[in-house]
């Protein structure tokens, strides 16, 4: 479902964190974690970011939905370098990004109900509450729970369930591109698979653009059909997954599918 429509754009990104105030020069201060990332994605691509622990992964997802200014580069969503355009104008275009952050377990503030934490992202849309109330209800239900849910808190789901309301309150403000951060990571093996069987159907419902981060190439292989491969900060490999496979252009996607055959042979035996 490839349109040929570049929805985001990161050119030449370096981004990484702050470690000291200080009048010296600028790259004393930060921990440089994203070298020179260049990279393009396309209105409706399903797409992977693969990459050990640590790699970058989560800070370069940071800097596509507008939390972490890069240190040079110039990142675009819809065109727009989102970091050169005021604040109000930069919030505009991420709405059109859902995002689901790395984990279940703390990503839900434990002290509000269901339904407020899925109404949250729709409280500055100018809705009427019996709205909202409805959208809440038809996106519970689009990702596979029961409506009960929405009085429970937190605590009393199990992870596949929270990872649902994530998935959910990603999907609540009908987003044009779906952002998952490890969405399978901290789930058992079985709950894994329902997982990964709902967010290809919310791709083939929807028709969303869908980017999703993992450090296992199986589970990119079942949500993506194209790879981009992060080690210590730089893309190291890109391409579908049978160049990839066939034809692995870094020492590191060489060992990352010799692990994943490992795996896979570990699973069948
Ligand atoms: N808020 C932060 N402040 C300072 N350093 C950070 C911050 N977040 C991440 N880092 C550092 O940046 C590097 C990359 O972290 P990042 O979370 O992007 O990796 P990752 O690939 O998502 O790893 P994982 O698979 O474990 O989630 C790590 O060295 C990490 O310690
Ligand atoms: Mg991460």
């Amino acid at each position: 479902m490839n349109s040929g429509v570049e929805v985001i754009k990161l050119r030449n990104v370096t981004a990484g964190y702050k470690t000291t105030l200080g009048f010296k020069s600028i790259f004393k201060h930060y921990q440089v974690v994203l070298r020179n990332i260049n990279l393009s994605i396309t209105r409706g691509e399903k797409v992977a970011i693969i990459g050990e622990s640590g790699s970058g992964k989560s800070t370069l997802l940071k800097v596509i939905i507008g939390l972490l200014k890069p240190i040079k580069g110039d990142v675009l969503i819809y065109d727009k370098q989102i970091y050169k355009l005021p604040w109000r104008e930069r919030v505009k275009i991420i709405r059109k990004i859902g995002y689901v952050p790395q984990d279940p377990y703390k990503a839900l503030n434990p002290l509000l109900k269901i339904r407020q934490i899925l109404a949250e992202p729709l409280e500055a849309s100018g809705l009427d509450d019996k709205t909202i109330e409805q959208r809440v209800r038809e996106v519970v239900r689009f990702v596979g729970l029961q409506r009960e849910i929405l009085d429970a808190t937190p605590d009393e789901l199990s992870g596949g369930m929270r990872q649902r309301v994530l998935i959910a309150r990603a999907l609540i403000a009908d987003p044009e591109i779906l952002i998952l951060d490890e969405p399978t990571s901290a789930l058992d093996v079985s709950i894994q698979a329902q997982i990964i069987n709902l967010l290809n159907d919310i791709y083939n419902k929807l028709g969303t653009t869908m980017i999703t981060v993992t450090h296992d190439l199986a589970v990119a292989q079942y949500l993506a059909d194209r790879a981009i491969i992060l080690k210590e900060g730089t893309i190291v490999d890109e391409g579908s997954f049978d160049q990839i496979l066939s034809n692995p252009r870094s020492e590191y996607t060489r060992k990352l599918i010799l692990s994943y055959y490992v795996t896979t042979f570990k699973t069948v035996e």
